[in-house]
């Protein structure tokens, strides 16, 4: 029996097929191809109800608001999802504002980031009256000052300098990261926002990185924020890790606020107004990617690849970040277990989603599930080898339907003007 651990709490194996909300993972890639995105929808609603459920119980003096933050999986559908489910939602620029409001967020839950926000990126947010900008550094200062046209409230992006333990990429709490104002020069931007006529500072805002397992490092970034001035907010960014692999450790929701939130308590006070912005731990689990087996290579000394129809194009975090993950075969579970590289069809040979895993009898025609691909890998989806991206298809209560279609050879050609 494969392990279901990794995929929603839905998924059931049914003979030689698997259920993910009661939807064949067969019939979804017969009616919709492969590769495809699927989600679990009742998966993603119960995550979002979940962190918004404990942010309530561990923060009960004050205000609380849990923000998706887009960047983890930017469809209108899933943001609508979360939307709908109580949640606001923290944008990066002018894009991801456009696809938060055209899923039907507030305005006053949306948080706008960005160490580089351009004149049209401030702009979007002040036409939009968004809840907070978030001041990454003095430039973001002068924009807001040179555009605004009415009182603007913001959040100050403090840059802790807590290294996190992540991969080197996913960690922007560093000392020398490009996010946010160095501890050291906190104080002067305090006082250029204090002086500004159409600035108002309601707060500040911290975020350390991503897939972070060690809460310590959460309570650290508190730590670091305590040693300056109080505020009436605090935002707390996201970075809670996923578990991918079997052995990987995965702190609960429940576990991670209750941390942050005491250390908050603690260091801050009581009845300050929390926010949150989870992505990847928000959507990571309720979603996966269905593939098929192309071909299968046996080569020298016991050595096999087993190929399927996408790879890099459609996850990057293999080969950006060394992400392992615990593929497996549908329907071949009583199989011959081999080792073997899950490899992609991408003209690379780092094209590989899993080195060295274990596999039930992969056979050409096969499909493959890549469990715990529900954050960043639609985010990442690219057009390498002109591959077309591939749908997203949302299943639940045994209904699959596409919310995002499948490319087609016309998009390809769709932005060719010359
Ligand atoms: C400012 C900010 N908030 C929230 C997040 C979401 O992080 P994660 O997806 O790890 O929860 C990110 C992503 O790195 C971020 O940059």
């Amino acid at each position: 029996m494969p392990d279901l651990s990794l995929l929603p709490p839905s998924a059931v194996v049914a003979g030689a097929d698997l259920l993910i909300g009661g939807c064949s993972l067969a019939a979804v890639a017969e009616r919709f191809g492969t590769p495809a995105y699927v989600i679990d929808v009742t998966a993603l609603r119960d995550r979002a109800r979940e962190y918004a459920a404990a942010l309530a119980s561990f923060h009960p003096r004050g205000a609380g608001l849990v923000c998706f933050a887009v960047k983890a999986y930017p469809s209108v559908s899933l943001i609508r999802v979360l939307v709908d489910a109580g949640l606001g939602a923290d944008v990066v620029g002018a894009g991801e504002l456009r696809l938060a409001l055209a899923a039907g967020a507030d305005p006053a839950t949306i948080v706008m980031h960005g160490n580089a926000k351009s004149d049209a990126d401030i702009q979007s947010a002040l036409d939009a009256r968004i809840g907070h900008i978030v001041i990454d550094g003095f430039d973001d200062i002068d924009r807001i000052e040179r555009l605004a046209r009415h009182r603007t409230p913001v959040l100050l992006r403090v840059s802790p300098g807590v290294e996190s333990a992540t991969h080197a990429a996913l960690a922007t709490g560093g000392k020398g990261s490009k996010f946010g104002v160095p501890v050291e020069f906190v104080p002067q931007a305090i006082a250029r926002l204090r002086d500004s006529q159409v600035i108002e500072l309601r707060g500040l805002h911290v975020h350390i990185g991503s897939q972070i397992a060690a809460l310590r490092q959460f309570e650290e970034a508190v730590a670091a924020l305590a040693s300056l001035e109080r505020f009436a907010v605090y935002d707390f960014g996201g970075g809670l890790a996923a578990r991918y692999v079997a052995e990987d450790p995965a702190p609960s929701v429940s576990e991670y606020v209750s941390r942050l939130t005491g250390a908050a308590h603690r260091l801050l006070g009581e009845d300050i107004e929390i926010m949150i912005e989870p992505g990847r731990s928000m959507v990571a689990r309720a979603g996966l990617t269905l593939y098929r087996v192309v071909t299968v290579k046996r080569l020298a000394r016991g050595k096999i690849h087993v190929a399927v129809d996408g790879g890099m194009g459609d996850n990057l975090d293999a080969s950006l970040y060394g992400q392992r993950f615990s593929p497996l075969v549908v329907g071949r579970q009583d199989g011959e277990q081999v080792v073997a590289d899950l490899v992609g069809k991408h003209c690379e040979e780092g094209d590989v989603i899993t080195p060295g895993v274990t596999l039930a009898d992969p056979r050409v025609g096969d499909l493959v599930v890549v469990p715990v691909t529900g954050g960043y890998s639609f985010t990442m989806a690219n057009n390498y080898n002109a591959a077309l991206k591939p749908p997203v298809i949302f299943c639940e209560d045994g209904t699959a339907r596409a919310v995002v279609r499948r490319e087609t050879m016309d998009d390809l050609l769709a932005r060719e003007i010359g």
